[in-house]
């Protein structure tokens, strides 16, 4: 019976690895994908004037901005690798420094 016993591992690897990101690391996501346009381009991080009425739309709705994509943002920032829970530690960790 070793070929069962090896699917229960294999699924149980792919659902650790579909849960993993659930303490994305705010700032890393942000550092490591959004960094080169927000901390050189309009809406720039720490600008509180720029974020103050996209941070009153409400996080989900900036999330939801992100993901598809907004003016010259591309969705997800252009990385279509990023979880909906990677861009939304991101957005947290933006709207923590920008207001
Ligand atoms: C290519 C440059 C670029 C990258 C990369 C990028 N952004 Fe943006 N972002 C923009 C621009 C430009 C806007 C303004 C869009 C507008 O309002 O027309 C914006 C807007 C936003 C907004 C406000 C959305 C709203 O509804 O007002 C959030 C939140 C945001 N970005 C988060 C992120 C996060 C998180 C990442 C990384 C995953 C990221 N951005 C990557 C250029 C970028």
């Amino acid at each position: 019976m070793k070929l069962p016993l090896s699917g229960y591992v294999l699924a149980a690897v792919l659902i650790a690895a579909g849960t993993a990101p659930a303490f994305a690391d705010g700032a890393a996501v942000y550092n490591a994908n959004c960094a080169m346009c927000h901390n050189n381009m309009a809406p720039k991080i720490s600008d509180k004037d720029a974020w103050a009425p996209r941070i009153k739309q409400g996080t989900d709705a900036l999330v939801a901005s992100v993901i598809k994509g907004k003016g010259a943002m591309p969705a997800r920032g252009g990385k279509p690798g990023l979880s909906d829970d990677d861009i939304k530690a991101a957005v947290e960790y933006i709207v923590s420094k920008s207001q």
